[in-house]
């Protein structure tokens, strides 16, 4: 369809590849996690680029993003990192995705849709994060027997930490469960792929590293938390773009937007931009973000609408058509995804995966 609303995202693909290189240790496999739409990057292109750049396995969240990576031609591994759902064994499997195991359930499920052929899984373990994973790691060498009991193949062992950014001894913690279950195992001869971290954990516990680390955000170039991500140096590869529509001279004291709830404090450029919360630009963001236009900051005035904000320019002299930055690097400014997400209490994570399929997506790089 044509395109007729100037709001887009552009990726930026060697950003995507500089970030997999920076954060893959060497001798250490790297993948790259695609869920939530490549963190709303899109996967396929991400996908390339990653193992483009060295990554070796994929990681989704849902069985249904491992089959349309699939259906777009990828043939790298494929880890879903959670248990398939139930009835959607044989589906997955057929697409040569990767299955996590971690109860009866879903191991029985997983042998039955496998046989006779010797499915391989990975067995991931909850060593505190309490999400998703086998409870309680004591009995994970166990459930690992089962596994190979049952004519598959444990492929895979791993964990995923809780607080990686900010707690180390709890990380340290999680981390000697995982060992402790991958020494029994390998007493008994089982030598399972070993992996545990995050971006976060990939940056500040190279001891985590194990046989493969699992990163998302910051191979986007968002922050893991605490600044560690831009401190490392990861490449932001999300831009969001706009342009102004419409410019209105709005005397002191004008009211704007729903609710009336930002009064103009000197005579001013209004300028209307389309994009609105619809497209992902959350309403919390309502008189706290800026946006870049003419390569400075101006504050968006009042209520952002389903499709519209309205951003307070001063005096500055702004016209229809000016290029506007949502997220990204403008003349000497930028505004990240995590600058976003620090004005409105959640993560630079949450910014990004929440821009919505109507907002087009152009690759660069
Ligand atoms: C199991 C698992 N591994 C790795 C990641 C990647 O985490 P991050 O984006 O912090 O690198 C995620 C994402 O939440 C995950 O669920």
């Amino acid at each position: 369809m044509t395109r007729y609303r100037p709001t887009w995202v552009e990726v930026d693909l060697d950003a995507i590849r500089y970030n997999v290189r920076l954060l893959k240790p060497e001798g250490v496999e790297l993948m790259a996690v695609l869920k939530a739409d490549g963190y709303g990057h899109g996967y396929a292109p991400v996908a390339e680029a990653a193992l483009e750049a060295g990554a070796a396995w994929l990681g989704v969240a849902l069985v249904e993003e491992g089959i349309a990576l699939r259906d777009t031609g990828v043939d790298a591994r494929i880890l879903v990192l959670s248990e398939f759902p139930r009835g959607s064994e044989k589906e997955a499997l057929a697409a040569s995705l990767t299955p996590t195991v971690y109860t009866q359930e879903g191991l029985a499920a997983v042998a039955e849709a496998g046989a006779p052929e010797p499915v391989a899984v990975h067995l991931k373990v909850d060593t505190g994060m309490h999400r998703a994973g086998f409870w309680p790691p004591e009995d994970a060498p166990g459930f690992a027997r089962e596994i190979v009991q049952r004519g598959l193949r444990l492929e895979g062992l791993y964990t995923h930490f809780a607080c990686a950014d900010e707690d180390a001894s709890g990380t340290t913690k999680q981390l000697r469960w995982l060992l402790a279950v991958a020494d029994r195992l390998r007493a008994e001869g089982i030598h399972p792929l070993l992996h545990a971290a995050n971006s976060a954990a990939t940056i500040l516990h190279p001891e985590t590293h194990l046989d493969m680390v699992r990163t998302g955000a910051a191979m986007y170039g968002i922050d893991p938390g605490g600044g560690i991500g831009p401190r490392f140096g990861v490449r932001p590869a999300l831009t969001w773009k706009s342009e102004v529509s419409t410019v209105r001279r709005l005397p002191a004291g004008e009211r704007i937007s729903y609710g009336w709830r930002y009064t103009l404090e000197r005579d001013s450029n209004v300028a209307n931009v389309p994009v609105g919360y619809e497209d992902g630009y959350s309403r919390a963001l309502s008189s706290k973000a800026e946006v870049l236009i003419r390569g400075r900051r101006h504050r968006v005035a009042g209520t952002v609408t389903m499709d519209q904000i309205l951003v307070d320019c001063g005096d500055e002299d702004v016209a229809s058509g000016d290029e506007v930055v949502l997220i990204g690097q403008q003349g000497e400014e930028r505004i990240t995804a995590d600058e976003l997400a620090s004005r409105i209490g959640t993560i630079g994570y949450e910014i990004v995966t929440a821009i919505s399929e109507r907002v087009p997506r152009e690759y660069r790089g």
